[in-house]
């Protein structure tokens, strides 16, 4: 919770004195304002967006400026992920961020939860699928708390998931497995999932792992339904903002 949200809750409120239901002239009253401010925090903070993202926006995603490549591809991507916000919940498919390391897939697709959460009050939930397959694994040991169950119930019900890292899991049997279970569970419920890859469909160098190398036919091609694939190209951010910091001091 933001320090102004635990200021406004720690005083009463001056529109409801603290009851919940702020009057309207001449047409009785309404729930306040401060629980609005209330469910927001409680649907971002069930969201579980890494700190590291908690603050990603379209406003602080800065497209490369040049028309490059690069540039092109980044402001595509910001485009499509604002068209997601703005017309959800008429959108049919989710989005497949592909690009290398640093070019802001995460922060978009955070953006995008950040944005619905805040403006629509959409259930949102961020996840690592390494985290994710890891929790799921550790929730079979016999001394654990959790049960599978437990782990997936809220990823099968969020309005919108974002998995991040497909593909970065060693692809074990049991690994094509449980991401087909989870990712074809959204599909047949029809709801909106958005997913990040640093595995391309065409890699770059004759050595590198393809996506469906890493996932499978079968999944790959259900992603295609699933998704609309935006690839990003350009450089690593983190290294700019390093170097631009290097400049400075
Ligand atoms: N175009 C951009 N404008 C502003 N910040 C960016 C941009 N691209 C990346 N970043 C920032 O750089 C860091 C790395 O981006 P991230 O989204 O984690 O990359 P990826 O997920 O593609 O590896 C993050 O802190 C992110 O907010
Ligand atoms: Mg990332
Ligand atoms: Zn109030």
């Amino acid at each position: 919770m933001t320090p102004d949200l635990r200021k406004l809750q720690s005083t009463i409120c001056e529109f409801c004195s603290g009851t919940g239901w702020e009057p309207v002239e001449g047409r009785g009253v309404r729930p306040c304002r401060c629980r609005a401010v209330d469910r927001r925090d409680q649907i971002l903070s069930a969201a579980q967006i890494p700190k590291r993202y908690e603050n990603c926006t379209f406003e602080n995603y800065k497209p490369k400026a040049a028309a490059d490549e690069a540039g092109i591809s980044q402001r595509i991507a910001l485009h499509g992920s604002k068209d997601i916000v703005d017309r959800y919940p008429n959108v049919e498919v989710g989005l497949l961020f592909l690009g290398a390391c640093g070019v802001g897939k995460t922060h978009l697709a955070t953006a995008i939860i950040n944005a619905l959460a805040l403006h629509k009050g959409i259930s949102c939930l961020f996840y690592d699928f390494r985290d994710l397959l890891k929790e799921i694994q550790d929730s079979y040991n016999p001394v654990s708390q959790a049960t599978e169950l437990k782990v997936l119930e809220p990823v099968y019900d969020a309005e919108v998931l974002v998995l991040d890292e497909l593909g970065a899991s060693k692809p074990t049997d049991w690994v094509r497995d449980t991401m087909t279970q989870i990712i074809n569970t959204r599909y047949n419920d029809r709801k909106l999932t958005i997913f990040t890859s640093n595995y391309l469909d065409e890699p770059q160098q004759p050595n590198e792992e393809s996506l469906t190398d890493r996932v499978g036919v079968r999944l790959r091609s259900r992603l295609h339904e699933m998704c609309r694939v935006v690839l990003i190209k350009g450089d690593d951010y983190r290294l700019k903002l390093n170097q631009s910091r290097g400049r400075r001091s």
